[in-house]
């Protein structure tokens, strides 16, 4: 879509997509690091960056990584509900997207496929055999399991989106554009920005 957008509603929904599936593969657009909101179990929000590693429209599904003895996925565990959210500052938007994850860990065809197709290099995060976010005496402390691939502590996470809100911020008029799905179906409106 040209920018800055028009008035097409179905136009700005194609380009938030495309903004997310270029976020995948392009590790200097901004939606590659999206802020992932969950509930913890005490009902406080925590907010936390991620690497996008799928956007596929057709599922309405993105998809990250971690690992399972992450916070993450124990808030996750109990409220499946998350967010995320995107600011591009060079084309003035923010996406902000809701959806329930579903996490693949062990055993999972999702879970195997994300694995495979991830470098040595991000392995090694998933390697570390004390769990992640636990309190350690010194900054070099962390120890990496040398037989071990890291398998057993990565997870992959898919969001089953239902709602994209879409901002865009200019001088000569703020726009603003919530899309909600019902089934397969996203209908758009436009929203007081
Ligand atoms: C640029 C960047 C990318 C990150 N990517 C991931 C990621 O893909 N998966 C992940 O679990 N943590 C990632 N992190 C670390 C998280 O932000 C967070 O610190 C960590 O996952 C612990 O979060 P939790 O305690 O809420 O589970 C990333 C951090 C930064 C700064």
């Amino acid at each position: 879509m040209s920018w800055p957008p028009n008035d097409d509603l179905d136009a700005i929904l194609d380009h938030a997509w495309q903004v997310l599936v270029r976020g995948v593969r392009d590790a200097r657009s901004p939606a590659h690091t999206p802020t992932v909101a969950t509930v913890g179990p005490d009902g406080t929000p925590q907010l936390r960056t991620v690497v996008l590693r799928g956007a596929a429209r057709r599922a309405h599904q993105l998809r990250f990584h971690t690992d399972s003895r992450a916070k993450k996925v124990a808030a996750l565990r109990v409220r499946p509900a998350c967010a995320l959210h995107v600011y591009d500052r060079a084309r003035k938007l923010q996406l902000r997207l809701q959806g329930v994850a579903t996490l693949h860990g062990l055993n999972t065809s999702t879970g195997d496929a994300a694995w495979t197709a991830t470098r040595t290099q991000s392995r090694r995060c998933y390697q570390v055999v004390q769990a992640p976010g636990g309190p350690i005496d010194s900054p070099d402390a962390p120890r990496f399991e040398a037989d071990d691939e890291g398998r057993a502590h990565f997870v992959a996470v898919t969001v089953d989106l239902h709602s994209l809100e879409w901002l865009y911020l200019q001088a000569r008029g703020h726009r603003r554009a919530l899309f909600t799905r019902d089934g397969e179906e996203w209908r758009g409106t436009w929203l007081v920005p």
